[in-house]
């Protein structure tokens, strides 16, 4: 849709791409917008086809699923200064048929999600359903009504928001019977409107050929796309910037994720603007969410973030291939008693996304955390790879990676071996014994989460570990570091500061050690923040803090690189 007339005359703002006129007369978005970049959506003559993909998230204890319907991060959302009415038509409906909004996409992580205000309207048979989640109320529904529609496989949905923006109500209605009304909680106070849609059903799909906005009177509606990502070079030198001049080659990296990237232009400026070289994939790739059903690949919402990161001279850094944790429901069904059927899971998977990324992506992840925390006999955490095929499937990973991109440098990526002897002497045996069977394996990720006092790294603790990495003429990668806030209680207590520069420098002075990448900028989105019981615990392991700002590891850091 993108090579639409309208969508080309569109102006460019440094920020955020391409931003529609503001306009009064209806807006079109299947004709207008970019949604070449939406998970399990196909664009076309007909309108957009959304198919069901069957996404979900594995929560932490790895009991239950919680529901990833696609949004539209890369590409097209509305800012508008008031009330709006918007007509979808839905066509050739199979199973449940869903269009979202939200004021701000959910924050995805890889065991919940963030949500912070949507609005999610259905239809499935005769029962339509209307559900809010207010950003307050994160993953609780705070409004929800179901209503009884004529039967039938097209319909049209009717979403008015009236009011003003902080408050304001929402009127929705399906063939324009009967509508329901309710508060909207203030879902659209960030004066945008992002854009989901979901075929939820197993096999179900269904297609908008049509899906008008009309701004209400006195209110602006205009039509926002998001790529291309361009924010350009911040002033001053970044991180990245000042290494290249000290120590050219050693690359500054951080996990991203794609919401934050395009739903905040403040963070991509920071992100792309000269702090960074190297992105690492923080969730995307995980398996889950690039092929959540078996055999179904989705690339798209994983090629944006990779383009965008490439377009801002960022190299890209894979994570992971093969990991214990964020696995799709179907892995988990398959017979675990047939280690052959397995292993063909995981080597199909390893080619097919090694193969996709070839010449993109410099480095990956292809085993993640395979260390028990508990060393067992052999070391080797009991996950399911491990449980179904053996402790052969870490050996087979590689193997099958190098196959299929035999330029890509093959890491296995482990956490607390900078800190706890008994872990890198476990790791050592691993690697010994991969190097004995000849696998192809380049280097070792040393994730530095220090999470507790228990993890606080010593210098000369991480150079013996990178010196043993040099001996087995492997390569090193600093590839999670975060580092527990200091304590406001006492202000003697600078240790963040201090662990961010001794990794740093540490790693510079050792050649084996090849980059340095943190877990996430800033606490905005952060790894460490955490959500329970619907609060939302905002961490404080970053560099940069909730509103961006550097804390003193930054300074801290830009000594290092510069003395
Ligand atoms: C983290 C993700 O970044 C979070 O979003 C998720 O909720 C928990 O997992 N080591 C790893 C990463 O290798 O994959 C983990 O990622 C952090 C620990």
């Amino acid at each position: 849709m993108g090579g639409a007339p309208q969508a080309r005359a569109m102006a460019s703002t440094p920020d955020s791409g391409r931003v529609g006129p503001l306009r009064r007369g209806p807006l079109d978005l299947v004709a207008t917008g970019d949604f070449t970049s939406v998970a399990g959506l196909e664009t076309g003559v007909s309108g957009l086809t959304v198919r069901n993909l069957g996404r979900a998230i594995l929560t932490e204890d790895g009991t239950g699923y919680l529901p990833d319907p696609p949004w539209v991060l890369a590409g097209t959302h509305l800012t508008i200064s008031g009330g709006f009415t918007m007509t979808v038509e839905l066509r050739d409906i199979g199973g449940e048929a869903a269009v979202l909004l939200a004021g701000r996409p959910p924050i995805v992580y890889d065991e919940f999600v963030n949500d912070r205000g949507s609005l999610r309207v259905s239809v499935a048979g005769s029962s339509a359903r209307a559900r809010l989640v207010s950003a307050t109320s994160r993953q609780r529904a705070v409004e929800q009504r179901t209503w009884s529609v004529p039967a039938g496989s097209a319909h049209r949905l009717t979403i008015q928001f009236t009011g003003t923006l902080g408050t304001g109500t929402l009127r929705i209605g399906v063939d324009d019977r009967d509508p329901v009304s309710f508060p909207a909680h203030g879902l659209f106070a960030s004066g945008q409107v992002w854009l989901g849609m979901e075929a939820a059903t197993v096999n179900g799909s269904f297609r908008i050929p049509s899906w008008q906005v009309i701004s209400a009177a006195g209110s602006k509606v205009a039509a926002v796309d998001t790529t291309p990502l361009r924010p350009g070079d911040q002033p001053g030198m970044g991180l990245q910037e000042l290494a290249t001049v000290s120590h050219p080659g050693f690359l500054i990296g951080a996990a991203l994720s794609a919401s934050s990237l395009y739903s905040d232009p403040a963070f991509a400026r920071l992100a792309l603007g000269g702090q960074i070289g190297l992105m690492t994939t923080e969730n995307a790739l995980k398996f889950q969410f690039i092929q959540p059903q078996r055999g179904l690949y989705e690339f798209r919402e994983a090629d944006a973030l990779i383009q965008t990161a490439r377009d801002n001279g960022l190299a890209v850094h894979g994570h992971t291939l093969v990991f214990g944790e964020a696995i799709p429901r179907w892995v988990r069904a398959l017979p675990a008693a047939d280690p052959t059927h397995m292993l063909g899971v995981m080597i199909d998977h390893i080619r097919t996304v090694v193969t996709h990324y070839a010449g993109r992506v410099r480095s990956w992840d292809v085993v993640n955390e395979p260390l028990a925390d508990d060393p067992t006999s052999d070391g080797l955490r009991r996950n399911i790879w491990r449980r179904t095929i053996g402790a052969r499937y870490i050996a087979d990973a590689f193997t099958a990676a190098h196959e299929a991109d035999p330029d890509a440098k093959l890491f296995v990526n482990e956490y607390g071996l900078e800190a706890h002897d008994e872990r890198w002497a476990t790791m050592r045996g691993l690697l010994e014994r991969l190097i004995g069977q000849g696998v192809p394996i380049d280097g070792v990720g040393l994730q530095c989460h220090v999470y507790d006092g228990e993890d606080v790294i010593v210098a000369d603790n991480l150079r013996r570990v990178l010196r043993e990495i040099a001996d087995l003429e492997l390569t090193a990668r600093i590839s999670e570091l975060d580092v527990f806030g200091d304590n406001p209680r006492i202000p003697t207590d600078h240790h963040q500061a201090e662990q961010f520069a001794t990794v740093l420098r540490t790693c510079l002075e050792e050649p084996v050690c090849e980059s340095l990448t943190f877990w996430g900028l800033s606490e905005r989105y952060g790894s460490t923040s955490w959500l329970d019981n619907g609060q939302l615990e905002i961490g404080d392991g970053l560099p940069w803090d909730e509103q961006l700002r550097p804390l003193p590891a930054v300074n801290a850091m830009r000594t290092v690189l510069t003395s």
